[in-house]
């Protein structure tokens, strides 16, 4: 055995050549499943972008806007543009754990037990208003996403390979709302504010969604398979951390746990944020320097994706929040005041 391993000819060089060809083509695909979804989603770029580097990382995303921006479509749409399998769920404040997971019901016939899995048996799931759901439905779906295997009826279920659940939220409703406890929200890799058009996309969208209703639709150019899916983000997540840059990471994120970068931001944070959220940070960097089309993170791919990867993971003080302080603009306030390199 070990005498055949010595004697295999050194194939290493020859079979680098056609992968890094096979990189560059899963990366056109991606890029043009970007494409496909930015024509779909009027001045959306930042959510498009979010959403590959959900894809391209296996995150969850939560994303958070007022009604009627275009949430549940950029999700139909990302799924249009996969070939794994879509589900929605609505939640309610009725809605049970095994509305998620799926339950175990007696097969009279066959005399057995037959398992019906639920919607989270799928590759893509929009769970809409998911403040709506009570915390027992909520910490069913958060266990989900963080061990990609649930537990019914005693027996342990894996999910899907990618899995990747969006939810949203809507911010201006707080009657009938359970919001996400601070330890489940941290579960979500990234979290994005959708934010209202401009005037000039806003008029593009009326065009848009008008030629659609005269059924002059534009389908998805490309519809990835699962394979490419994950070979994407193998080529993703081997994008290139410099040490330096691994650093500013931490500087970056130490600065919401003591006063080194800017102690009156950090005299608001109440929480700081995990190791989840600088691993998160990163993460999702790597995604965002490989759609960039580099092989190494630059420090903009972090202070970009910053706001978005601790904001939800940090908690005010309540003075902070009294005074109208946001983590968003705290996480901001640190990016500018940490140095970079
Ligand atoms: N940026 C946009 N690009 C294209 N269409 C848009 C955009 N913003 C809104 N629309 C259109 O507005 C309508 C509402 O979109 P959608 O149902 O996806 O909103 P939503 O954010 O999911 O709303 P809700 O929070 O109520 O569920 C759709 O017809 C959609 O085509
Ligand atoms: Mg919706």
């Amino acid at each position: 055995m070990s005498g055949q391993a010595l004697a295999a000819p050194p194939v290493a060089p020859l079979a680098e050549a056609p992968a890094r060809k096979a990189d560059a083509g899963i990366r056109d695909r991606i890029l043009q499943l970007r494409d496909g979804l930015s024509h779909g989603l009027i001045g959306a770029e930042k959510l498009v972008e979010r959403l590959l580097i959900g894809l391209l990382t296996g995150g969850h995303l939560l994303i958070e806007g007022a009604p009627g921006l275009a949430k549940t479509r950029a999700v139909k749409r990302l799924s249009d543009g996969l070939d794994g399998s879509f589900a929605r769920v609505q939640c309610t404040p009725d809605l049970m754990p095994a509305d998620l997971t799926g339950t175990t019901v007696w097969r009279q016939d066959a005399g057995t037990f037959e398992f019906l899995p639920g919607p989270l048996f799928h590759s893509l799931i929009l769970v809409d208003e998911v403040n709506r759901a009570p915390p027992k439905v909520q910490s069913a779906l958060l266990e989900a996403m963080a061990e990609s295997q649930i537990t019914v009826s005693g027996h342990t279920h894996r999910l899907p390979d990618p899995f990747m659940v969006v939810a949203t939220q809507n911010p201006i409703e707080h009657a009938g709302t359970f919001p996400l406890p601070e330890a489940q929200l941290d579960r979500f890799l990234l979290h994005v504010v959708v934010e209202m058009p401009d005037e000039a996309s806003e008029r593009r969208i009326l065009d848009l969604v008008e030629g659609e209703l005269n059924h002059h639709a534009e389908a998805m150019p490309v519809k990835l398979s699962v394979a490419e899916v994950i070979a994407a983000r193998e080529a993703a997540l081997a994008t290139y951390v410099s040490p330096a840059l691994k650093d500013y990471l931490v500087r970056l994120v130490s600065g919401t746990r003591t006063d080194a970068v800017a102690p009156d931001l950090r005299a608001s944070i109440e929480h700081p944020a995990s190791p989840r959220g600088t691993l998160a940070l990163m993460v999702a960097g790597k995604a965002r320097a490989y759609l960039h089309g580099r092989d190494h993170v630059v420090p903009e791919d972090i202070s970009e994706l910053a706001a978005d990867a601790l904001s939800h993971r940090i908690g005010l003080t309540w003075r902070a929040a009294a005074e109208g302080r946001t983590t968003r603009g705290i996480v901001g306030g640190l990016v500018a005041r940490t140095r970079a390199l």
